[in-house]
């Protein structure tokens, strides 16, 4: 039995999806704690394609509950359409391996609405978010001005409370972003509708977790977004609104710090970062724009090209550190193929000062520019390779620095979008301490 927590390490998009994926052969529970549908979650299985936003990336495997907890944003026509579009691909979503929690906070259309205003008027300091609310709602939800899934059940408190906060968001819509009012009785008839689909899957999801721990069931919990977009220890304000480093597992699912057994970062074996704020290793040369291309680095959410760089250790260790990483999984590193040399960022040079973290204040970190280790290249496709002994030399070296620059040991070496193209090193279900 164990309870495992992947997170990613970088900016998002490290290829968790996947990674979540293959590990549920061997869960019971899969648990999204944190985020919205700003996530965009992709699985690949065969010749299909799945892209997940809200619902954890276990939902293939039968026999398994996906769990969507009280830390996340839930948009319910995403989850609706999510639901429905999983069942025109025949897999089955039911209340028997789809659960959500009562507690979850709803975003509302006027989240959606305040989210792109503010991003308009901020103009070219956006931060460049996906546009899905999610700042807005979490912003309620500390404001305790939220709507909670239980709340569709009751048409009088929902009205209620819709109309408490139309009253404050049609203002500042009106007044200060010069949008339309929305219209309170329309979106009480919408929620309304998405209460009665959604009534039969909701329950508690802390209690049925720690009733599944307690009958010694493996928990997966899958992270959403990347360390470095924590709204507390990410590159603030160029970060999302929640807590997105492994602790939140806890918070957002409602289980105890006590009952993790260990956490696993995801890493992309390059960057990509979506959207505005620093980025240290960014390459906007030529090289840049073949990884992007080669890697297919195109949002998975929104479509936006996402900007492509070299790994950069500081990042991952940074993250080993807020996280407690208990081992990698290395994505992507098919895509290097070709590149003659490939760098990796060591440190930081800050002035005339060295550092080998990330300073929390962006402006230390604009200031920073990369220390590189070089690494010789390969030219072999790594993509039919399924056993560590059979990479190149290049590619093991490579991979061995990426291990003594984090001091943690690699889990997993993912070479390509499928499952079967993935070198398992170590099963966290098999071994978990
Ligand atoms: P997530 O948000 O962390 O789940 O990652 P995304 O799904 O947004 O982006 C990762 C992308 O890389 C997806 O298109 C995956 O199918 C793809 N992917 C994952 N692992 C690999 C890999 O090892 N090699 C290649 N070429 N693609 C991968
Ligand atoms: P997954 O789970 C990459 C980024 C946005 C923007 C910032 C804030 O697929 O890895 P938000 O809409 O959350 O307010 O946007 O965060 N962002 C992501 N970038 N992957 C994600 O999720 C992201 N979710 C949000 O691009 O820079
Ligand atoms: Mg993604």
């Amino acid at each position: 039995m164990a309870n495992v927590v992947i997170i990613g390490t970088q900016w998002g998009d490290e290829g968790k999806g996947k990674i979540v994926d293959l590990l549920t052969e061997k869960a019971d529970y899969v648990i999204r704690f944190q985020g919205g549908n700003n996530a965009g979650h992709t699985l690949v299985v065969g010749e299909r394609k799945f892209i997940l936003h809200l619902i954890p990336s276990g939902i293939l495997h039968p026999g398994k509950v996906c769990a969507i907890g009280n830390g996340v944003v839930i948009d319910p026509a995403v989850l609706i359409q999510e639901i429905d579009g999983l069942a025109g691909h025949g897999v089955a979503v039911n209340p028997e391996n789809l659960l959500i929690s009562r507690y979850a906070h709803l975003i509302m259309p006027y989240h959606r609405a305040l989210d792109a205003a503010r991003e308009t008027r901020k103009g070219r300091s956006k931060i460049g978010t996906t546009g899905r609310g999610i700042g807005p709602c979490y912003e309620d939800k500390v404001a305790r001005n939220g709507i909670r899934v239980h709340d569709l059940f009751d048409p009088e408190v929902l009205a209620d409370k819709l109309q408490k906060n139309l009253e404050e968001k049609n203002f500042l819509l009106q007044h200060f972003f010069g949008h339309d009012p929305l219209d309170s009785e329309a979106i009480l008839e919408e929620y309304l509708a998405y209460g009665k689909r959604i009534e039969p899957f909701s329950g508690n999801v802390s209690e049925r977790l720690q009733a599944a721990d307690d009958a010694g069931r493996n928990l997966l919990f899958e992270g959403a977004q990347g360390t470095h977009l924590d709204i507390d220890h990410g590159t603030y304000p160029f970060v999302t609104s929640s807590n997105t480093v492994a602790g939140n597992a806890c918070c957002g699912a409602g289980i105890g710090p006590s009952r993790i057994s260990e956490v696993l970062g995801v890493v992309k074996a390059y960057t990509t970062r979506v959207g505005g704020g620093p980025f240290p290793s960014e390459l906007l040369d030529e090289t840049g724009q073949k990884i992007q291309q080669t890697g297919g680095e195109f949002g998975s959410t929104t479509g936006r090209p996402r900007r492509c760089g070299w790994l950069d250790m500081v990042v991952v260790r940074n993250s080993a550190r807020l996280n407690s990483l208990a081992g990698l999984g290395i994505t992507k590193l098919d895509v290097l193929t070709g590149l003659p040399v490939l760098k990796i960022a060591v440190g930081y040079k800050c002035g005339p000062v060295k550092l080998d973290t990330v300073p929390p204040e962006l402006t230390a970190l604009e200031a920073c520019e990369p220390i590189y280790e070089e690494f010789p290249g390969w030219h072999q496709d790594l993509r039919g390779v399924r056993r560590f002994s059979d990479f190149p030399e290049n590619t093991k070296n490579y991979l061995k620095a990426i291990e003594e620059l984090a001091g943690i040991p690699l889990f997993v070496v993912s070479v390509g979008p499928g499952r079967d193209e993935t070198i398992i090193l170590r099963h966290p279900f098999e071994t978990a301490r």
